[in-house]
């Protein structure tokens, strides 16, 4: 028995126990190697990999459960029911809160960041203001708090699966537009309620929209702090083969720190393109390749991969996704005019304003103080009368055109 050793350390213990409970390496071995770490002076974890009991892969999961069962053990007030699953930040548990025999999701923060002092600051900040939001398609906030050194947030336990969960299992294959637009209006409804309070998710992705068994959608991880620098914080998950910074925004990547809803309309933006046409809106072989892509690279229109989209479906991603956030909606109630607009077959009448409001900027008013959201008309600016002249000319031929069209189709 190793428990028999009566030198070894705690950690060294559970280490072994775990090796052998996963038929990694026999008693004997993991007994040889105590005694080796000890006699040389080494730790146990690295003796096992020494001696080949166990690859050093093996050994990072067994340190990661270990992890994930200190950081369980001991919520008061909560019987943890079982392990959700993990990301970069945190392990999730389901579990029920004893005093309203209620069933809950429990985030339990890693090591790191429970013992990173700014952050949890941040955390309890952000976990305060998600308590006071009240939404159908927000799972709700109920509790935040500290046990065995471990910083925990309490949240609605949603009986369902992810949308990432649904987008894997159909490998690939868009979603249809209608599909997806029921979707995503129930996260921009989210959204919107979240940010007339001033709250910002700042990681919307399919990973953290749920559907639950009725269908109903539910976005997850609102008011959860992101770790202060999101450029560090993308690299690091995406290191870790979390995934991939394919939805962040291009001002989150470049770490300003005045990152408003208009991050969150970006990143909408990006998984509705990801839904319609099976991909991600940048692909890269490295996460800083797509970062850079985020940044400087245009956007081929959705509706050019997918060619059963609509052009308005086009114009909306197009704007979430305006690299420039002032080219982007001005407000989220905005966006869900246009999504229910093409949702129910008509055009979208925000984008239209905003490319309207573009080509007045292009052509040398006095709007740079609007926002102008879409990133979509190149206009080049003119700099002599003559290019206002022929632009206003075009204009007009344009109009007269289409006016004779319709007059013809009487
Ligand atoms: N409220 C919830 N109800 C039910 N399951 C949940 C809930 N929140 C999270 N989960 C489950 O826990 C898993 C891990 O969530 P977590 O937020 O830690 O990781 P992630 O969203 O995949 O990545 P990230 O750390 O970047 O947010 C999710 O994939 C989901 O299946
Ligand atoms: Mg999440």
């Amino acid at each position: 028995m190793t428990d028999s050793k009566p030198n070894a350390p705690s950690g060294d213990t559970d280490v072994a126990r775990l090796v052998v409970e996963q038929n990694l390496a026999s008693q004997e071995d993991v007994d040889q190697c105590l005694a080796l770490s000890a006699k040389n002076n080494q730790t146990f974890a690295g003796t096992l990999v020494q001696q080949g009991v166990v690859t050093e892969r093996q050994m990072q999961r067994i340190r990661a459960r270990l992890e994930e069962s200190r950081q369980g053990t001991q919520i008061p007030g909560y019987q943890l029911l079982g392990r959700l699953g993990a990301g970069a930040m945190a392990t999730v548990f389901k579990a029920r809160q004893i005093s309203l025999d209620r069933e809950v999701a429990i985030k339990v923060l890693s090591r790191k960041l429970s013992e990173n002092k700014d952050y949890v600051e941040r955390f309890y900040k952000e976990g305060r203001a998600a308590g006071k939001l009240n939404h159908g398609n927000i799972a709700q906030a109920f509790d935040v708090g500290e046990a065995s050194g471990y910083h925990y947030f309490v949240m609605e336990f949603v009986d369902g699966y992810s949308l990432f969960d649904e987008m894997e299992q159909r490998r690939g294959k868009p979603f249809s537009e209608s599909h997806a637009l029921r979707v995503i209006i129930q996260v921009a409804k989210a959204l919107e309620h979240a940010h007339i309070q001033g709250l910002i998710h700042r990681d919307v992705k399919p990973k953290n929209i749920m559907i639950t068994r009725q269908g109903d959608v539910k976005l997850v991880d609102l008011g959860l702090a992101r770790p202060a620098n999101d450029d560090a914080a993308a690299k690091a998950e995406a290191g870790r083969a979390f995934g991939t910074p394919y939805y962040i925004s291009p001002e989150q990547i470049r770490g300003e720190v005045d990152i408003d809803f208009r991050a969150d309309i970006y990143s909408l933006g990006a998984t509705l393109y990801h839904l319609v046409t099976g991909r991600v809106p940048f692909e890269g072989a490295t996460p800083v390749a797509v970062m850079q892509k985020h940044l400087k690279e245009t956007l081929v229109p959705p509706d050019h991969i997918n060619t059963k989209l609509s052009a308005g479906l086009g114009e909306v991603v197009e704007t979430m996704m305006a690299k420039e956030r002032r080219r982007r909606y001005g407000s989220t109630a905005d966006l869900l005019i246009d999504l229910e607009a093409i949702a129910a077959g008509n055009s979208p009448p925000q984008a239209h304003k905003h490319i309207t409001a573009d080509v007045l900027s292009g052509l040398g008013t006095e709007s740079k103080s609007t926002p102008s959201p879409a990133d979509t008309v190149e206009l080049p600016a003119p700099t002599d009368h003559w290019k206002l002249y022929a632009l206003i000319l075009a204009a007009g031929l344009a109009v007269s055109v289409l006016v004779n069209i319709i007059l013809l189709l009487k």
